[in-house]
């Protein structure tokens, strides 16, 4: 079996991460890491090459696959470096800051003949994957709605994420988790994004946006996030003309799929005065018609964001297809640009 032999570029949070988690794998080796700033240096284990600068790193023959994990404004520069060292790139997400800057690290790649992906290790969450395979199996009928919130309480932006140059804000940290998820869920084009997006309680970079996607299929599926939404909805809500499914938190140890006992028999046949006012609709309670199931097992190898670099792994030994693909991640960033024009412009528009 060939190893991924990796050198990571940016020893911050996320490349710590990569080394404490990727790094542990029998099929991964970290061979060198690189970072400008001394104290994460210091973090190093003492068995690595290190590098202070990037470009030393990749004249280092012992590195065959880079992971990019500098902040956001820096991943296409480095990227584009790499290429032409020819060593294959895993760029930490958001990939790029537009589709511009995408289609200039990928042709690098492309005309230097490395491999080049993201990660877009959010595919692996526990919730991701329950409403997934609560949608593949059609377990809740023909889904006509589906909604993905994650909510915070804290307001604040921290670090280099609180400047627009440097790639901050929301919408590139989170946003781009949260769009590919969904992009990954639904098939079809899309023909409309309709969004909003606000500094709510930062002043220069978003810190809420509400996504709407509208797919030539029929559905509609709801994006939104904000730092400063005191009292959570449930991570995913998702309807169906058979069921209901809530995914309550991203651990997904909470939620069910709710179904109708008597479906559609229950409606009183007058109207009834109720807390509501006179209806008959809405007059008829859930508990009287209403059942619950647990959700999903999701019976996975390992179920962790390792199966990432697993999965980078059997593309080396040629017995993977790459999962996270430069097309797809494409397709996110025009969808992020897409969605601030739609808030700047405060009107819908036209996708696909
Ligand atoms: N996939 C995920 O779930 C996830 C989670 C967090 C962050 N990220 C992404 O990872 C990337 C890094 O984020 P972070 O939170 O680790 O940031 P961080 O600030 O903790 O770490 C970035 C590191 O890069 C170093 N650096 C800056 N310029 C450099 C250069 N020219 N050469 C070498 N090193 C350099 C900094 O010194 C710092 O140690 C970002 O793109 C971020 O969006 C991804």
């Amino acid at each position: 079996m060939k190893k991924l032999r990796l050198g990571i570029i940016g020893y911050g949070f996320m490349g710590q991460w990569h080394n404490n988690h990727a790094g542990t794998l029998e099929e991964v080796e970290i061979v060198a890491i690189c970072d400008t700033d001394p104290e994460k240096r210091a973090e190093a284990p003492e068995n690595v090459k290190m590098y202070t600068d990037y470009k030393a790193l990749l004249a280092d023959s012992d590195v065959e696959w880079v992971m990019i994990s500098v902040p956001n404004h820096l991943h296409h520069d480095i990227a584009i470096d790499a290429a032409k060292a020819k060593k294959n790139i895993i760029v930490e997400k958001p990939c790029a800051l537009n589709v511009q800057e995408f289609d200039e690290m990928y042709q690098a790649a492309k005309d230097n003949g490395v491999l080049f992906t993201v990660d877009q290790n959010r595919r692996w969450d526990r919730d991701y994957c329950t409403v997934k395979k609560v949608l593949e199996q059609n377990s809740i009928g023909k889904v006509f709605m589906v909604k993905s919130s994650h909510y915070g309480v804290f307001g604040r932006m921290h670090d280099w994420h609180e400047y627009p140059e440097c790639g901050g804000g929301m919408l590139y940290d989170w946003g781009v988790h949260l769009i590919d998820q969904m992009l990954d869920l639904i098939p079809g084009k899309i023909t409309q994004i309709s969004a909003d997006m606000k500094c709510a309680v930062n002043k220069s970079v978003d810190d809420y946006f509400r996504i709407l996607l509208y797919f030539d299929n029929g559905l509609a599926a709801e994006i939104e996030l904000g730092t400063f939404l005191l009292k959570k909805l449930p991570r995913w809500y998702v309807a169906g003309d058979t069921g209901t499914l809530v995914v309550e938190n991203i651990k997904a140890d909470e939620g069910a799929i709710y179904r109708a006992k008597e479906f559609r028999e229950a409606l009183p046949k007058t109207v009834k005065n109720i807390d509501a006012g006179p209806t008959r609709t809405f007059s008829v309670k859930a508990e009287d018609v209403v059942s619950t199931e647990p959700l999903p097992e999701i019976h996975r190898k390992h179920n962790d964001w390792n199966d990432f670099f697993r999965n980078i792994v059997g593309v080396i030994n040629g017995t993977e297809e790459l999962i996270v693909k430069p097309e797809q991640v494409r397709r996110v960033l025009q969808v992020m640009e897409l969605a601030r024009k739609s808030a700047a412009l405060r009107k819908s528009v036209d996708f696909e």
